[in-house]
């Protein structure tokens, strides 16, 4: 096992080995980080959800009804009269006719992709699109193009050299996880019809920030009723676990029958379930959580900039410095943290490389004592590290 070893002495050289932080409380504007008492810039418990009273006692009543665990897969044993009401809210809130539930998005994902696609098939990937999403191409054995990052002439040119294959799915993410930036979707879809192709969006990002009611992609692009199949995650803005997939019903029919991350997997447990109803329901019921989260976005994007910084996107509530060489990256990270602010370093091969970066996010729980002392600390940091002058 000497290769063990090796592989980790190499991370270690090239400032590629991860440790993991250890947080000591919530995933609340403040908590605690590694022992310190922090500001945390870097959840995607965007809207802040995961501490909401309601959505709390929500995940407490599926306990005391359901119970703890599903018990089986949805397809024998586990299939709680619960996910029925979670899968119609998604429906009803994504505009689609049905939505299924998978136990993440990397595996709603592989899913999706492996059950829509074969050998005779070609995916067609933005080159920026998640992890998850390379790895249910190579599962999937189809062919697989990439595609430069939203390059809608590289996209058609890819679409007029695969014309012999059986079926074509263009896949992108809503929001780029680690850019910030969206998708341009409408043109993606046009693209696709004039060659007859399929398009998945992936909004992991997008549900619960992109849209006049955070419904996505499609909705910020008022694109809801067209032909997409739409992927989005419960875990980030909606704060609970798990994904869905929102589109056609005989599409998620298909997936149900088809689908072997959803067949063969023990279903999510309830409370995560009774979480995501409510937390679906807190949205729509209360459209000033995302317009704070929005403001919250504004105030740190421009603070960041008067201060010099320059910015990877402009267009989320995630806020990437650009900083390239790995080592500088995690010393940032590390001497924001030792001021009282956590923002993560990401590194390949979350990233491509030369491209690391420190990845702010913002929630609509932060109040601007806490954006000033972040902004503050920001400012020290940038300064003596050489960022901002
Ligand atoms: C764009 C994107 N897709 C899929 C996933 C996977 O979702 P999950 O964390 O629920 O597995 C993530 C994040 O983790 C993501 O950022």
């Amino acid at each position: 096992m000497d290769f063990l070893k090796d592989e980790l002495m190499y991370l270690k050289k090239h400032n590629l080995y991860r440790q993991i932080k250890w947080l000591d409380g919530p995933q609340a504007a403040r908590t605690i980080v590694d022992g310190k008492p922090c500001i945390l810039l870097s959840s995607n418990n965007y809207l802040g959800l995961t501490e909401h009273p309601e959505i709390k006692a929500s995940a407490r009543k599926a306990v005391a009804k359901w119970g703890t665990g599903a018990g089986g897969s949805r397809l024998t044993t586990g299939n709680l009269r619960l996910f029925e009401k979670l899968e119609n809210a998604i429906a009803r809130f994504k505009k689609t006719e049905a939505a299924i539930i998978f136990n993440n998005g990397y595996m709603a994902n592989l899913g999706v992709i492996t059950a829509l696609t074969g050998k005779k098939d070609v995916v067609i990937s933005d080159e920026l699109n998640h992890a998850s999403i390379i790895d249910a191409c190579r599962l999937s054995r189809a062919e697989k193009k990439i595609y430069r990052h939203k390059d809608m002439v590289n996209l058609e040119k890819i679409l007029q050299q695969t014309q012999e294959y059986r079926r074509r799915l263009i896949v992108t993410d809503g929001v780029f996880s680690m850019d910030g930036d969206i998708a341009p979707l409408p043109e993606i879809i046009a693209i696709a019809q004039k060659y007859d192709a399929l398009v998945m969006v992936d909004d992991a990002h997008a549900t619960g920030v992109l849209g006049k009611r955070g419904a996505g992609t499609a909705e910020y692009f008022n694109l809801e009723g067209r032909m997409l199949i739409q992927m989005g995650t419960l875990s980030k803005a909606l704060g609970s676990a798990g994904a869905y997939v929102a589109g056609q019903r005989e599409l998620i029919d298909y997936l149900r029958n088809k689908a072997r991350s959803f067949i063969f997997s023990t279903a999510l447990p309830p409370a995560a379930i009774g979480a995501a109803i409510a937390a679906i329901r807190i949205i729509e019921q209360n459209p000033e959580i995302l317009e704070k989260l929005r403001a919250n976005a504004r105030y740190l994007r421009s603070g960041l900039q008067k201060q010099g910084y320059r910015l990877l996107a402009q267009e989320s509530p995630i806020i990437p410095i650009l900083i390239g060489d790995n080592q500088k990256t995690m010393q940032i990270t590390q001497a924001l943290l030792e001021r009282g602010v956590f923002a993560p370093g990401i590194r390949p091969p979350t990233v491509p490389p030369n491209t690391s970066r420190i990845r702010v996010t913002v929630m609509a729980t932060h109040t601007k004592d806490d954006l000033d002392l972040a902004l503050h600390a920001f400012n020290q940091v940038g300064k003596e590290m050489g960022l901002i002058y």
